[in-house]
């Protein structure tokens, strides 16, 4: 069955660039990928140098999104940046990624707050989810991707929820150079839609967008692309090649055109 969901290429940006540094790959980027009306390609570049680069982007192309954001709106938390600051400098914010969820103890209380904040302040959560090695192993991917979707979505209306970004980034593939299958991560994203459809009903479920993650680059982009339950990619070490990235975006072109039959 077709769908009308818009293919969406995020590039994580996960390079500790200086300002400088972020203005001359994105002028690189801009150069290099082309844009089309019916791909949305999504940058996150790291929390310092968002300002600078939104004056710089050119929004026919990109859309920005910040890799993390905090989720009181205001007070004294020394050394956060709220949603609430964010709200006007992005489209999107990642919540629950895999490496704040370890290396940076996030439960999935606090990544459930992060998306109800987001999407109070107008920004549109990317719901990170994923299993490690560990769990794969011993058979419990599905009961993980469970719980961190019913926790994570717990704040949100289905109406909210419905218009939310999922991304499903098995923690074993993130940065290792060893992907996930493209049957393992259409086994998981349809688990991931059944889930959406008990939770918040059939149309959520048809709605919303489902991306992968894990060492996706220009060479593997398509096999998961042409699954067609999958929405686009999250993608970290390879956004950071532009020529890599602007493949990504091009093949991308290429499936969304198959499934509008063009
Ligand atoms: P990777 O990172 O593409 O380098 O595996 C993915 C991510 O950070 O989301």
């Amino acid at each position: 069955m077709r769908n009308n969901r818009k293919i969406m290429i995020a590039g994580n940006w996960k390079e500790h660039f200086t300002v400088s540094e972020a203005s001359h790959f994105l002028h690189k980027l801009e150069e290099s990928v082309i844009s089309h009306h019916s791909i949305e390609v999504v940058l996150f570049p790291n929390i310092l140098t968002l300002q600078p680069l939104s004056t710089q982007l050119d929004r026919r192309k990109f859309r920005l999104g910040a890799q993390d954001g905090y989720y009181e709106d205001a007070g004294a938390y020394t050394g956060e940046v709220s949603m609430a600051m964010l709200r006007d400098l992005v489209h999107y914010v990642l919540v629950g990624h895999s490496e704040r969820r370890h290396l940076f103890n996030e439960s999935d209380s606090i990544v459930a707050k992060k998306a109800q904040a987001a999407v109070r302040n107008g920004i549109m959560p990317i719901l990170c989810v994923g299993e490690t090695l560990q769990e794969r192993l011993a058979n419990e991917t599905k009961q993980i991707i469970h719980n961190q979707l019913t926790a994570g979505l717990m704040h949100l209306t289905s109406t909210e929820a419905s218009a939310i970004v999922i991304a499903y980034e098995p923690v074993w593939a993130i940065g290792t150079g060893e992907f996930a299958k493209p049957d393992q991560v259409e086994e998981v994203i349809l688990y991931i839609r059944k889930q959406v459809a008990e939770l918040l009903g059939e149309r959520a479920s048809r709605h919303i967008r489902i991306l992968y993650g894990g060492s996706v680059d220009d060479q593997n982009a398509r096999s998961f692309l042409d699954i067609s339950s999958c929405d686009g990619a999250l993608i970290g070490g390879a956004s950071l090649n532009h020529l890599k990235f602007s493949k990504v975006v091009e093949s991308a072109y290429r499936v969304q055109q198959q499934r509008t039959g063009q």
